[in-house]
């Protein structure tokens, strides 16, 4: 009902007013602009005038700020409305677009040879997709399109290094993509590296709970874990191993797949019967995202330890791959028309659009903040808000890269040294989860990113744990970073000597990438145990793990995460800019927020 009334009055007011309005779509304004062509691209040619592709536009959406309040609100433990999250068509009324901002941008769009009749609308309206050609849009937004290639992936994009929208649109346009965004889906850094082969000392589960003289106790967790990981060590570890999910019917966790990234079905039953005997059989669903593919010939590293890590956890908790699919990769010199490689943008709309969703995520990449546009990752971030006040809990790996990698540069023309945040990990509602090494104790693993955004606010959620930590900071780093940004990671879990299976062999994988969809898995478990008693999901979780739930998390206190050339910082009592809250103790966690 809402839409026919939206449409007529569009109609009516273009008719009314078209005139009136077409004279300021001249008047531009810039909208976002590098100061430099971003780092490692380079011009490789004009973009050929007659390329198509599609255009996403984010309409400003009219009742933001009343979601954000609601979800605060049905995330927070000693709210009223604790637990009651919003339903995908509650959320659309809250995020749907101010009626004269459609008109207004329909009319922009029509007065560019674009019918309005022919555009397609996602999230309540707020995100709108228009096919385009390179001069069209190149009129539409006053930006030069070039192809840019990539000088190590060789990659091909069509961007442009500045865009401008008309003054008028600047109240009713969040971003548009693509543009100024340059990062595509294989230079996005898949944050996990292999290591080195190291043969396991122990054959599975069976070994180390032959080792467990007292499950659920800390203390008897095999030394075997301080150098190989297995599901059974970080069961032992986060005090998992003795729960039976029930809500299976219900509950379900999520993996979020880029790259060309796919988990392969046969590796894990090898896994399985390695790692954890009483799994074997047990499956996963493949969705398949915006053209993702699903080749079972060329296991990825990425998706087979995501899989293989939620499921050693979670198991027999239903688990979804999502493989979200980019244009292919943009050929210079055919006219080969692409979609929008907006790999984040492509998910999320896909996601939000579905009525059920799994109640628990993981996703295991990320970008350099100053590189992704201030536009594009505030309207990434507040569609991740939406997941949340949906009920889903969204955990995010912070990399691994401590607090930065390599000389640190701003990229904003002055050339100055800045510890480098990433993104999403410093969006507020992400819970982003940093890394640890060694049992006995735990503490942070060297390459565990952390730091303060340079785009998002400290939200109130942690504004008592990341003051104390600067109190006794003192002087340290100072200049170097944010003092008044959204502080990262919120958590931690052990991120290196995880023995994954691919290609029938056992690897040694670590990153932050094993971090996050271990965290999620006891994440999992928690909401199965919340469900399994009538109880709401837990959601956004940053609410309740800095209040009611800080006492459920071991705390690591020893250990940093150098970078930019300096020791970055330290590992400490309390939260911290390494491992955040610590790593989760799922008995504990039970009982305080279960
Ligand atoms: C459009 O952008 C160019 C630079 O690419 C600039 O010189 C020109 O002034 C802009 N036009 C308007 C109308 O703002
Ligand atoms: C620091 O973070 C705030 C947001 O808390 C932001 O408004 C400000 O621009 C940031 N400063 C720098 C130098 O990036
Ligand atoms: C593990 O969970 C049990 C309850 O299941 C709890 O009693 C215990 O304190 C937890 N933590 C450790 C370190 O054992």
């Amino acid at each position: 009902m809402r839409w026919l009334s939206i449409a007529l009055f569009a109609f009516l007011h273009l008719v009314a007013s078209k005139p009136l309005l077409s004279k300021r779509w001249d008047d531009f304004d810039v909208k976002h602009a590098w100061a430099d062509v971003p780092k490692g691209w380079e011009l490789h040619s004009p973009a050929p005038a007659d390329h198509t592709f599609n255009m996403r536009i984010g309409l400003k959406q009219d009742r933001f700020d009343d979601l954000v309040a609601a979800l605060y609100e049905v995330s927070d433990p000693y709210h009223s409305r604790y637990g009651q999250h919003l339903s995908k068509e509650e959320v659309e009324a809250l995020v749907a677009p101010h009626p004269d901002t459609v008109a207004l941008v329909d009319s922009w769009l029509a007065d560019h040879g674009v019918n309005p009749a022919s555009v397609e609308r996602e999230n309540g309206g707020s995100w709108v997709t228009v096919k385009v050609t390179i001069e069209q849009a190149s009129r539409m937004l006053n930006a030069t399109y070039g192809v840019y290639r990539h000088d190590t992936t060789s990659d091909y994009v069509v961007r442009t290094t500045s865009y401008s929208l008309p003054r008028i649109l600047h109240d009713h346009i969040g971003v548009v993509t693509p543009t100024t965004y340059f990062s595509t889906m294989r230079s996005m850094k898949a944050t996990s590296f292999l290591q080195p082969h190291i043969e396991p000392l122990h054959d599975g589960d069976a070994d180390i709970a032959r080792l467990l003289v007292n499950p659920g106790s800390l203390a008897t967790v095999p030394s075997s874990c301080s150098t190989t990981i297995t599901p059974a060590c970080l069961r032992a570890l986060y005090n998992t191993s003795t729960y039976v999910p029930r809500a299976t019917n219900t509950n379900k966790i999520g993996v979020a797949g880029y790259l060309n990234e796919f988990a392969n079905t046969a590796d894990l039953q090898t896994f399985f019967r390695r790692f954890r005997t009483d799994a074997v059989g047990g499956t996963f669903q493949t969705v398949q995202v915006n053209g993702g593919g699903n080749n079972q010939n060329d296991p990825g590293v990425e998706a087979n330890l995501d899989i293989q890590y939620t499921e050693g956890i979670t198991f027999p908790t239903p688990n979804v791959y999502f493989s979200t699919g980019g244009s292919p990769p943009f050929i210079p010199d055919s006219n080969t028309p692409t979609n929008t490689n907006e790999p984040y943008l492509d998910w999320l709309n896909f996601i939000l659009g579905q009525s059920s969703i799994p109640q628990t995520f993981t996703t295991s990449y990320g970008d350099d903040e100053q590189t992704v546009p201030f536009d594009y990752a505030t309207n990434v971030c507040n569609l991740f808000a939406q997941l949340g006040a949906r009920g889903s809990s969204i955990l995010f790996s912070s990399g691994d890269d401590g607090v930065g990698a390599g000389n640190c540069l701003t990229n904003d023309g002055k050339n100055t040294k800045q510890f480098q945040p990433n993104f999403p990990a410093s969006c507020p509602f992400v819970t982003t989860v940093g890394g640890t090494i060694r049992v006995n104790p735990e503490v942070a693993v060297s390459f565990s990113g952390g730091g303060f955004s340079n785009y998002f606010a400290r939200p109130s959620f942690q504004s008592a744990a990341v003051s104390g930590f600067l109190t006794k900071l003192g002087t340290t780093n100072r200049g170097l970073f944010n003092t008044t940004g959204r502080a990262y990671p919120d958590v931690a879990a052990q991120g290196q000597g995880f023995q994954v299976v691919i290609g029938g062999r056992v690897s040694s994988v670590g990153g932050t990438s094993a971090s996050s969809p271990t965290f999620a898995g006891v994440i999992a478990l928690l909401n199965d145990f919340r469900i399994s008693n009538g109880k709401a999901p837990l959601g956004f979780l940053n609410p309740i793990i800095y209040s009611t739930g800080v006492a459920g998390f071991n705390d690591i206190t020893s250990g940093s995460n150098p970078g930019c050339g300096t020791n970055g910082f330290t590992a400490g009592a309390g939260w911290d800019p390494v491992t955040g809250l610590g790593t989760p103790d799922f008995g504990k966690l039970q009982a305080l927020i279960g």
